[in-house]
């Protein structure tokens, strides 16, 4: 087995190649002049199991060289290639809400399920399909993050209250609640435009005196938790706690966050000041799961 990781997802590489007790190694990625890509992988990769690591936050710069490495990897005598992407994007344009609109997250599918053997990710986006295997053809599986993040709150949260923000949050936060016995809320959240939501709260009146956690799988604009955070704030209760699985956090949204909450933590499945909670144990457990399907248990040790 061996671990290769894009240069900038190095840090968590070598986290998940600890878990696994395998090798690690960083592929050579560079630019040539008139923006190509040139790639350089370890020579001999023949019969191993390659996990290439990439977590595809900012997908289409990383597109390109994670199929290019697929293929040299095959090329060099791998075994099998699979991807390990803890953000795995592409999975919102899932239907044609418009005319003409390209529903990317199956053109997305298509194009890893051509390169890749096999997908371990973490808490994919999904909405509209039921599960992955709903737009990918190779075993594309999932592991779930809530379960860290509730003990991460059971043993740094006094009375803590459990805020979903919409109504998809609703099954895992009900779930994570009943796990740490804590009680929980979920608002109603009416996106408005790619930066702009509106979110109403119910009566709070019951949860005086509970510290608040807003709770969400992803942070992208951040309008999400600052709308959530804002409205805390005008019904006088404390700064909540942030907890998020994928801190995407485009532009200054962390900066207006951090002053609107008490803390803010992630995990590192993208990579970000934040991250507080690591899921390489996680996706590692699941990578032996699926490389034991794949192949006899002696090709599959460091
Ligand atoms: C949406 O359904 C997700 O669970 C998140 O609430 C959403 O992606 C957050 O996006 P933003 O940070 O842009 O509000």
């Amino acid at each position: 087995m061996i671990v290769l990781s894009l240069p900038e997802c190095q840090a968590f590489g070598l986290k998940l190649a600890g878990a696994l007790v395998a090798e690690h190694a960083v592929i050579e990625v560079r630019r040539f002049p008139d923006g190509e890509s040139y790639l350089r992988l370890p020579p001999d990769l023949r019969d191993r199991s390659v996990i290439l690591n990439c977590t595809l936050a900012n997908p289409d710069s990383k597109l390109g060289p994670i199929v290019f490495a697929a293929d040299a990897a095959r090329e060099l005598g791998a075994a099998t290639v699979g991807l390990a992407a803890p953000y795995l994007a592409y999975m919102r344009q899932d239907t044609r809400f418009s005319p003409g609109e390209a529903v990317t997250s199956r053109s997305f599918a298509k194009m890893l399920s051509a390169a890749f053997d096999w997908l371990v990710t973490v808490d994919p986006h999904l909405h509209r399909h039921d599960s992955l295997d709903a737009i990918y053809t190779i075993p594309a599986n999932v592991v779930h993050a809530a379960p860290l993040l509730g003990a991460w709150i059971g043993t740094h949260v006094e009375r803590p209250l459990l805020i979903g923000p919409d109504s998809e949050s609703e099954q895992w936060v009900a779930e994570l609640a009943n796990v740490i016995q804590a009680s929980y809320v979920v608002l109603n959240k009416q996106r408005l435009g790619d930066r702009s939501v509106r979110i109403d709260f119910p009566d709070m009146s019951p949860f005086a005196g509970r510290w608040p956690i807003l709770i969400d799988d992803i942070a992208s604009s951040g309008r999400t938790m600052i709308e959530a955070a804002k409205r805390l704030h005008e019904l006088g209760m404390a700064r909540p706690v942030c907890a998020i699985i994928h801190p995407l956090f485009v532009g200054d949204s962390f900066a207006s966050l951090s002053q609107l909450s008490s803390r803010i933590v992630s995990t590192d499945t993208v990579p970000h000041e934040s991250n507080t909670i690591s899921v390489a144990g996680l996706l590692a457990a699941e990578i032996v799961r699926i490389l034991d399907k794949l192949e006899p248990p002696s090709q599959s040790g460091g």
